[in-house]
């Protein structure tokens, strides 16, 4: 996998060793709300750690000037293969949040998507309510392309039903990217 730089951050492959920095976030309530998993505990951060190394779909976002693991993105590409089409997502640790170290890392992975890929089409989707994630996307200048109402649900409430939640599309052609730039 290749390894990609940025002005404050590495983005490479993640490593059984990266399980303190995971379990730093995954374990936090506030980085899982919107993901289809609860917090994780010290021990499924270890496994979680060792079945990322193994996936090319998961990106460790680090900081250069220590190594430390602050977020991942997942970059996965959507079948058939020859619709070129990518979606992405992302989860970053709370404490490292509001910097733009997002923003940097997603930036830096679409243009190597547009530009070594030959990637056509990025996707991503987030839950309405989930505001500093759509504001993500339209800072990398996506644009919402549809609004699913109640289309599925990742959690149950107390009394065991599904919180049915809606969905929003967000999507960048490549003919888009690099018009902009
Ligand atoms: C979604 C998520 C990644 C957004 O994180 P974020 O901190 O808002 O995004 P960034 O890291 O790009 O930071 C952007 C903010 O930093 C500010 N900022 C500070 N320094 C900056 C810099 N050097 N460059 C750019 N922005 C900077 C921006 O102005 C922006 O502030 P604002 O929120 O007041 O507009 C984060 O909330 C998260 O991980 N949530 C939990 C997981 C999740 O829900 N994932 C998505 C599921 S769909």
């Amino acid at each position: 996998m290749k390894i990609l730089e940025t002005e404050r951050l590495i983005l490479r492959r993640f490593s059984s060793e990266d399980w303190k920095d995971l379990y730093e976030y995954l374990s936090n309530v506030k980085a899982v709300k919107y993901e289809p998993y609860d917090v994780f505990t010290m021990d499924e951060s270890k496994q979680e750690a060792v079945n990322r190394a193994n996936l090319e779909e998961f990106w460790a976002v680090c900081l250069k000037e220590n190594k430390k693991v602050i977020g991942n993105l997942y970059f996965k590409q959507q079948q058939p293969d020859e619709f070129l089409t990518w979606e992405l997502g992302y989860v970053f640790n709370p404490l490292y949040g509001r910097k733009g170290y997002a923003t940097e890392s997603c930036r830096r992975i679409i243009d190597y998507a547009f530009k070594e890929l030959k990637t056509r089409r990025i996707t991503a989707m987030c839950n309405p309510k989930n505001a500093p994630s759509w504001m993500l996307l339209e800072r990398l200048g996506m644009g919402k392309e549809g609004h699913l109402r109640e289309n599925m649900y990742f959690k149950f409430d107390e009394q065991g039903n599904p919180i049915w939640a809606d969905t929003y599309i967000y999507s960048v052609l490549s003919k888009e990217w690099f018009s902009n730039e």
